[in-house]
């Protein structure tokens, strides 16, 4: 989604300058076209050669410098903007900004441009917390800026406090939430599900399932992406937690059931991807159970089963994991489930199903149309899914 976009990058004179070249990099690897301006005293950090020679373009750095290939070159990147960054943001330029201040390239771009801002500052954790500092970003925040908040962590000054740049993952993670709000999820709400549920056995042991998670967080971040507000609700999974979505831990699969059915009030799609255990153990023991006799019989008994059981006004995806006739499966447990669409995905493929990166799924929807897609990423099986569900929503609009 960052391929063909014009991101103006602003990097400011703090210490964390040198993390610019990181986030300029991905950005330029993932297709973005990055016009760079650096204040001056971000030049004593980190050159404009190292910054120019990764994004490939003329990093500017001076308001008034004779041979400026455009003599209104603030205009020129202003308008040509679709979202403009600063990262690090310094309190000098955060202050600058509130007050509306034009004194460099970059503020005067900031003036100019009609693009969304993103803010993410960094600073000494005694500066951030100042006053003055709050207030100015509060101005910013109230006048539409986002503000990628600074983490917590080890400062130059040798402190532990809040001031360090945000990972660069979630810088990334706040420019294609802020891009995508204009997508055609816009204005709509999605909740996912995604990770395999655990059902504890007693306090230290569960019955889980080989679910990485990685289908529905490729949902959750796909519909983010295309404007939608996400909430994902998650099984336990390694995966780290996705920027601007409203994420909600859970364990059990009566406890994702009670999660989706709080989150489907006045969603606009269900999209369960979690791999929710069929069973749980009918009495959970109460202390570790002792190994003693040479069997073990557990007793279990069904869970829940949250599409079915939860109701509503919103579209209805589910997933079919099978190992033998994909497809007929499938379309029975559509019927079954009352689903609009069901993603089946013959899991006995190496490279498909779970834990990989890619799947090779067949869309099905109400009317028994078979979409047999071809192995592609997960994220591009999130994006085939999704616009299913644009072209349903917009069915359903017009009824
Ligand atoms: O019946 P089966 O488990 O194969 O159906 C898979 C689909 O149903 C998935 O979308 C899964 O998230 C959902 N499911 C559910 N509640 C359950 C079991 C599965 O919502 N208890």
């Amino acid at each position: 989604m960052l391929a063909n976009k014009t991101i103006v990058l602003g990097i400011t004179g703090g210490i964390a300058a040198y993390k610019a070249a990181d986030i300029a990099s991905k950005l330029t690897q993932a297709g973005a076209r990055v016009e760079v301006v650096m204040t001056e005293s971000a030049t004593k950090l980190i050159t404009p050669l190292t910054i120019g020679t990764i994004t490939q373009t003329k990093v500017v750095t001076d308001m008034f410098e004779p041979t400026s290939e455009y003599s209104l070159e603030h205009i020129t990147l202003a308008e040509a903007a679709d979202v403009v960054v600063i990262a690090p943001a310094t309190a000098n330029t955060v202050a600058k900004l509130a007050a509306g201040i034009a004194d460099n390239m970059l503020t005067s771009t900031v003036l100019a441009t009609k693009a969304p801002v993103i803010i993410a500052p960094a600073m000494n954790d005694n500066m951030f917390q100042n006053p003055v500092t709050q207030d100015n970003l509060a101005k910013l925040k109230a006048r539409g800026f986002t503000i990628v908040d600074p983490a917590y962590g080890r400062l130059v000054s040798g402190k532990t406090g809040w001031g360090r740049l945000a990972e660069v993952e979630t810088i990334i993670g706040t420019i294609k939430q802020v891009l995508g709000k204009k997508g055609d999820l816009a204005g709509k709400r999605i909740v996912v599900t995604a990770g395999g549920t655990l059902e504890p056995i007693d306090p230290v042991r569960h019955i889980g399932n080989r679910s990485s998670g990685k289908m529905g967080y490729a949902v959750a971040e796909a519909a983010r992406d295309r404007g939608a507000t996400v909430a994902l609700i998650t099984a336990p999974t390694s995966l780290p937690e996705p920027v601007g979505i409203e994420v909600v831990p859970v364990q059990t699969a009566s406890q994702m059931k009670e999660a989706v059915a709080k989150a489907v009030a006045k969603a606009d799609a269900l999209i369960m991807a979690a791999a929710v255990a069929d069973y749980q153990p009918k009495a959970v023991a109460e202390a570790k159970i002792k190994k003693a006799a040479p069997t073990l019989t557990l007793e279990l008994v069904r869970t829940p089963d949250i599409l079915t059981e939860v109701k509503g006004n919103f579209l209805k995806v589910g997933f079919a994991a099978e190992s033998e006739d994909v497809v007929a499966n499938a379309k029975q447990k559509l019927q079954k489930k009352q689903l609009d669409l069901i993603i089946a995905n013959d899991i006995t493929s190496a490279e498909s199903g779970f834990g990989v990166d890619t799947n090779k799924v067949a869309i099905i929807d109400r009317d028994g149309k078979v979409d047999n897609l071809p192995l592609l990423t997960k994220r591009e099986v999130a994006e085939k899914i999704l616009d299913k569900v644009v072209e349903l929503l917009g069915k359903k609009a017009g009824r």
